[in-house]
């Protein structure tokens, strides 16, 4: 009998702080109109002092145990994507463990910046189709109001802090039909924090540095090759997904895969408007979204996309 990994639950959690566009115009040279008219933001939400990506973890994952029906000590891997983890070590997947209450399980992060999760929830798919593993708590987890240059416009009006988990179960029928991922570093210079820890000191700059067109151009392409690669996977025509879910970074980007793809717009689902680009808490959190209001139900498929620094791209397909 064949291994499969299903989704059982998810779950999210936004911090309490919001910052709207216009809270920004009084920050930086902008405006509502320009942050919404080229990326589709209306808002963000804010970590606050005190709170860490495992903070943010941990209510997800919460929510995401209780629609799955599983409590922590069932949980049998805890995997973490993020890139912006509490400290250099432990993991924010161990810091998570301990505050879940969850003893003894395996738990690591995962860094692949803004396809994370697609990266984090292939790797809890294999893991599950070892047959060693019963229960999986995969959580995309971002802070990034603490990585952005605060006087910088071409990137600050762009981010926002959340997370999104989903409890994946052992299932004799698929769950997650495919997954597809892929990277390229040589395009490493065109979205990066350039920043480490050396002799007590941090060396470089750590703040996020982009350029914006370049990584919007290569996120269009690889969001449509990687979709066009899920389908012929499963041999899916594209009238056949019920839900797009994309990293949300830009409505832009968002509105020209669906394009490409000859999907209607009441297909995908979108956050970007209300939570703006949450790195690898982006698709979990949009996900969850669709789950809980009652979009997404069992049976359907839904097309995950992830992309971002690296670069790194990838998909899966999942059956609900
Ligand atoms: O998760 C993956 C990471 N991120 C992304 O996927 C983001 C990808 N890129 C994008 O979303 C878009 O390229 C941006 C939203 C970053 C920029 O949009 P754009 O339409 O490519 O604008 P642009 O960079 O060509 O800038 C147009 C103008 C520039 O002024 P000049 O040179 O034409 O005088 C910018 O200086 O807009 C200016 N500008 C701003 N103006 C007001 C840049 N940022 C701002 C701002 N407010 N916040």
């Amino acid at each position: 009998m064949s291994i499969f990994s299903r989704i059982a639950g998810t779950g999210s959690y936004l911090p309490a702080k919001v910052l709207t566009n216009k809270d920004l115009e009084g920050a930086v040279e902008t405006s509502d109109e320009w942050i919404f008219s080229r990326t589709g933001i209306r808002q963000r939400h804010i970590a606050g002092e005190g709170e860490f990506a495992s903070d943010l973890a941990l209510q997800a994952s919460r929510h995401a145990l209780e629609a799955a029906g599983v409590t922590p000590a069932e949980l049998s891997l805890i995997i973490v994507a993020t890139t912006t983890p509490d400290m250099v070590f432990p993991s924010t997947a161990c810091i998570l463990q301990a505050k879940l209450g969850a003893k003894t399980c395996p738990a690591f992060d995962v860094q692949a910046v803004c396809s994370g999760f697609v990266y984090a929830l292939t790797t809890a798919d294999h893991f599950m189709r070892s047959g060693q593993y019963q229960n999986i708590l995969v959580v995309g987890a971002e802070v990034y109001s603490r990585i952005l240059d605060w006087e910088d416009r071409t990137t600050c009006v762009l981010f926002g802090d959340g997370a999104g988990a989903v409890v994946l179960k052992r299932s004799d029928a698929p769950g997650i039909l495919s997954s597809h991922l892929h990277a390229d570093g040589s395009h490493a210079h065109i979205l990066s924090v350039p920043g480490s820890v050396s002799g007590g000191k941090i060396s470089g700059r750590p703040l996020l540095q982009m350029e914006g067109n370049a990584v919007f151009k290569f996120a269009v392409r690889v969001l449509e090759e990687v979709a066009e690669e899920a389908l012929a996977a499963n041999r899916m025509e594209k009238s056949q997904i019920d839900w797009l879910i994309p990293h949300q970074a830009n409505i832009r980007i968002i509105q020209a895969t669906a394009k490409k793809l000859n999907l209607p717009m009441s297909k995908v689902v979108t956050t970007v408007d209300r939570h703006a680009n949450t790195s690898a808490a982006s698709v979990p959190l949009a996900l969850d979204t669709a789950v809980r209001d009652g979009r997404i139900c069992g049976g359907q498929h839904v097309l995950l996309e992830g992309v971002g620094g690296g670069f790194t791209w990838g998909a899966l397909m999942v059956r609900m």
